[in-house]
């Protein structure tokens, strides 16, 4: 007889624009967001906070000096921390000017714009919860706003619409008791002997690229969970990590990736 073990096609990487395509474009802009749609990628990451009247907006640094003009436009606000500012006075501020002259004028986007824009982009969402200690309660205010765009609670572990992250393990635990269909992950690398435990609600285990290997991504593997791993620039470490098992693969330059995953 003929054995019939054949090997199961691997799945396929996906591919996470970090802050949109950042390395082209202003990190969690509109233009970084399109941008990752037109180099290909499969999902877009973007960073939430909240404002003092408590509107969520994108930004990675709990300041906004690094990404805006803030420190001309408030000049007496220091040290321009995000929960500081109002949703309309956080509107006059320009997000693209530092990264080159072509994007003068880029508005920092609210999570609606984003939601709202990005729907029918046909790419995945990887929404990080920013230094959630700092905004009590901002999973209830996320769910809030995700029940106004329902095209993105429409998601699962398998198709991954939407998946929300973390370095706040607690925020995701309790993300998932409010949205319990809404894929979560753990961003950093809980020791092995943790992985059963905080698989009994996480669904991914997103870890630096720096120190991972191959048996972590199986252990990872055996109790059900994926692994997406960032932020991977250089193509040869894209091989290195695809080759360990991740899931997914979160890069400021998803036309690299586009090309090392085309390359097979
Ligand atoms: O998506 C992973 C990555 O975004 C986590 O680090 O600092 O870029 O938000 P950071
Ligand atoms: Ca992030």
């Amino acid at each position: 007889h003929v054995s019939a073990s054949v090997p199961a096609a691997p799945a396929k990487v996906v591919n996470v624009a970090h802050r949109g395509a950042s390395a082209y474009a202003p990190e969690n802009t509109m233009a970084a967001f399109r941008l990752a749609r037109t180099q290909r990628a499969d999902m877009f990451e973007l960073d939430v906070q909240e404002t003092r009247d408590h509107e969520l907006v994108l930004m990675h640094d709990t300041t906004l000096a690094r990404t805006t003009n803030v420190e001309e436009v408030f000049p007496e606000r220091a040290p321009w921390q995000v929960a500081d500012f109002e949703l309309a006075e956080i509107r006059r501020l320009d997000a693209g000017s530092w990264f080159g002259p072509g994007f003068q004028g880029e508005p920092v986007p609210t999570l609606g714009e984003a939601l709202r824009e990005m729907r029918g982009s046909g790419l995945g969402l990887l929404l990080e919860i920013k230094a959630a200690e700092l905004y009590p309660g901002i999973e209830h205010a996320l769910a809030e706003e995700l029940r106004r765009h329902p095209y993105w609670l429409s998601t699962n572990r398998w198709e991954r619409r939407l998946v929300v992250q973390s370095f706040n393990w607690q925020c995701m635990r309790a993300l998932k008791g409010i949205l319990p269909w809404v894929p979560v992950g753990l961003l950093g690398a809980p020791a092995a002997e943790r992985l059963p435990r905080v698989s009994q609600f996480a669904d991914q285990i997103n870890p630096p690229f720096h120190g991972l290997t191959a048996e972590y991504v199986a252990q990872v593997h055996a109790l059900r969970m994926d692994v997406f791993t960032w932020s991977v620039q250089d193509p040869a470490i894209m091989r290195q990590v695809i080759a360990h098992g991740v899931d997914g693969v979160i890069t400021d330059r998803p036309d690299i990736l586009h090309s090392v995953l085309a390359q097979g």
